[in-house]
């Protein structure tokens, strides 16, 4: 791994897919679908994993759909205004899970997370959409928060804070699609890291690998092939790297 900018972490893409190129649905089900999935958690998250990453980020569906499971806060309307700026706490807990909740609604209860063997601190990314009273709720928790933009999250302004703040010099972009895609076209991602089951399941309502909510219609980026290799049960594992959008004609 080329680590190329030193201001911010060096980010991959890692995701399991269908043969269709899709991220949830049955066919995670399928024996292929769930060794396909140990691969998946091996690589990045197991003893001997080949990232050896210090964090990594969601979107804020995906982290409704597998820790929050769509609770929200109770809130204090009351709560006294905290003070302006990011809240920057545990710094040096060594594993993160970066968390994109530009609205400020995910009910967490906890800062720190348990995902099968692993566990990580979770840092809050809010846009100045949320309200004083969600960030005094994860105050309260002790979960720390960075504002990044204003309607929008601004994710160039965000890496180098991961960096320099929380030590993480190699970050897991973990999905869902709208989040791949943004950082895939804004020149973010480095590296693409895709589990391919050997099973697809028909659907078309399931997300996709990824998702430009911009332009339904899509425009296309490129990828250079870094190494493609068979793993257990039939499935793949290929790693591309993310061409920059500005060279890719
Ligand atoms: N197979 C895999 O490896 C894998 C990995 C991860 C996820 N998944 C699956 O993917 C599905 C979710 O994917 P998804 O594409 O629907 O959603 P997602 O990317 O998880 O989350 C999208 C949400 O994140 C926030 N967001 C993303 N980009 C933003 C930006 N540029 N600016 C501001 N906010 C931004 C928005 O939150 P608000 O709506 O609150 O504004 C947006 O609705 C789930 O089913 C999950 O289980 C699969």
């Amino acid at each position: 791994m080329n680590m190329t900018n030193p201001d911010r972490p060096y980010v991959f893409c890692h995701i399991l897919t269908s043969l269709a190129g899709r991220i949830e649905g049955t066919f995670m089900d399928t024996l292929q679908g769930i060794k396909a999935g140990e691969v998946f958690y091996d690589l990045a998250f197991g003893p001997d994993r080949f990232y050896t990453m210090q964090g990594w980020l969601s979107g804020r569906v995906t982290t409704d759909e597998n820790f929050t499971f769509y609770a929200r806060p109770g809130l204090n309307p009351d709560a006294a205004p905290v003070p302006a700026g990011d809240f920057i706490t545990n710094t040096d807990f060594g594993m993160f899970y970066v968390s994109i909740d530009p609205k400020g609604v995910l009910g967490w209860k906890s800062n720190v997370l348990q995902y099968e063997t692993t566990k990580a601190m979770v840092i809050e990314v809010l846009t100045s959409q949320a309200s004083n009273s969600y960030k005094a709720y994860l105050r309260a928790l002790d979960i720390p928060y960075i504002i990044a933009g204003d309607a929008q999250v601004d994710f160039a302004t965000l890496l180098p804070k991961l960096k320099t703040l929380f030590h993480i010099d190699l970050l897991m972009l973990g999905g869902g699609g709208i989040l791949n895609w943004t950082f895939m076209e804004s020149g973010l991602c480095d590296e693409l890291s895709l589990v391919m089951a050997a099973a697809a399941d028909g659907s078309f309502t399931t997300p996709g690998l990824v998702t430009n909510r911009q332009y339904p219609q899509g425009n296309p980026l490129h990828f250079q092939l870094l190494e493609a290799k068979p793993m257990d049960d039939s499935s793949l594992w290929i790693r591309y790297k993310v061409l920059n959008p500005e060279k890719m004609w």
